[in-house]
């Protein structure tokens, strides 16, 4: 929990004021462009860097007064892994496992396991020098689980990673998540993955807080109704179109190369789309409800956000102005 979290740097803000909760067992996702925040809200609730003003409560701990003792309970893996070259990725795990005091047979089986556990057996013994990026991520990830952390965070895990590592570390997080309710902060700028590991969002700009929430409850706040995509078997007719937009609660319809997509109040009003095409001799094979991704909700939240303030520093709370409707894109 952060309580007007702040951090200054001589060239700007970091961070300003930031008040977030996350619950035990959650995936929180910190998402916003370059330069949002998102390394340093992970290292001011790691306690590797000071706030200038408000605080933080990771694990019940203050991460200035209690770091070490906060740290002896929490995993990171930084952006750029900060791995030794020099040693192996075994010694890696030694030496980590040295500095915090780990020693013994039951270490040694942990390294063994978390070797194992992230595909890096084979490559156990030779130098981290010539290990690729998502070598180098995933046995940083074994780095930030060897004491069986019970909080995570990961800082760009998958940055820099071709598309097959990507899917293979966004799974590992996904595993490591399921696990006695660790909490994991997930500071990315991919959409994807957060989209299918977060809970909640928590979407920084410059520094501010601009939403924070479940991405259901953020989407129903930016959006009026939910979308349906009708499959007509092929592009629909005028009065296939006038059919559907004649019906009460039916908001708009954008037509496209295999039918119709209509943004409906309420759910029931879809099966009184499809009575009325169905009145008008149109077919329709499939109505595939299509719920607002992460993805939707950020990119709607930045949009509005350029709309609203272009130069300026926003308030961080509150509800959104007025929604200037924008159609999400769909490929
Ligand atoms: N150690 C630092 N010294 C000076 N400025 C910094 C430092 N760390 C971060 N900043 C600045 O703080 C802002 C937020 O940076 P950062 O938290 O790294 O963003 P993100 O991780 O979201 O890309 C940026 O403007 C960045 O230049
Ligand atoms: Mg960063």
């Amino acid at each position: 929990m952060t309580t007007g979290l702040t951090r200054q740097f001589p060239g700007g803000v970091g961070l300003d004021s930031l008040s977030i909760d996350v619950a035990p067992g959650e995936v929180l996702a910190l998402l916003g462009p370059n330069g949002a925040g998102k390394t340093t809200t992970v290292r001011l609730l790691n306690g590797v860097l000071a706030p200038d003003a408000g605080s933080a409560t990771v694990l019940g701990l203050d991460p200035v007064t209690a770091g070490d003792e906060l740290r002896a309970r929490t995993g990171v893996l930084t952006e750029h892994a900060g791995l030794d070259d020099r040693l192996t990725a075994r010694e890696n795990l030694r030496y980590a496992a040295m500095v915090r005091n780990l020693r013994g047979p039951a270490i040694e089986s942990r390294i063994e396991e978390l070797l194992h556990r992230f595909g890096m057996t084979e490559r156990a013994d030779r130098l981290v020098r010539g290990a690729s990026t998502g070598q180098r991520k995933r046995l940083g990830l074994a780095r930030a689980l060897l004491h069986d952390p019970d909080v995570l965070f990961l800082d760009e895990p998958t940055s820099g990673l071709d598309p097959t590592a990507t899917r293979d570390v966004v799974e590992l997080i996904g595993s490591l998540a399921s696990e006695h309710g660790r909490t994991i902060v997930l500071a990315t700028h991919f959409l994807g993955e957060a989209g299918r590991l977060a809970d909640r969002m928590a979407v920084l700009d410059r520094g501010s807080l601009i939403a924070f929430g479940r991405p259901d409850d953020l989407a129903a706040e930016l959006w009026d109704g939910m979308e349906c995509d009708l499959d007509l078997g092929g592009s629909p007719s005028a009065a296939a179109i006038d059919a559907a937009n004649a019906v009460s609660g039916v908001r708009d319809t954008t037509p496209h190369a295999r039918g119709i997509t209509i943004r409906v109040s309420t759910p029931d009003v879809v099966a009184g789309v499809v009575r009325s095409l169905v009145a008008h001799q149109v077919d329709v094979h499939a109505a595939v409800p299509r719920p607002p991704t992460l993805e939707d909700v950020y990119f709607e939240i930045e949009a509005r956000r350029a709309l609203e303030t272009p130069t300026t520093t926003p308030p961080p709370t509150g509800p959104p102005a007025p929604p200037p409707m924008r159609k999400r894109v769909r490929t």
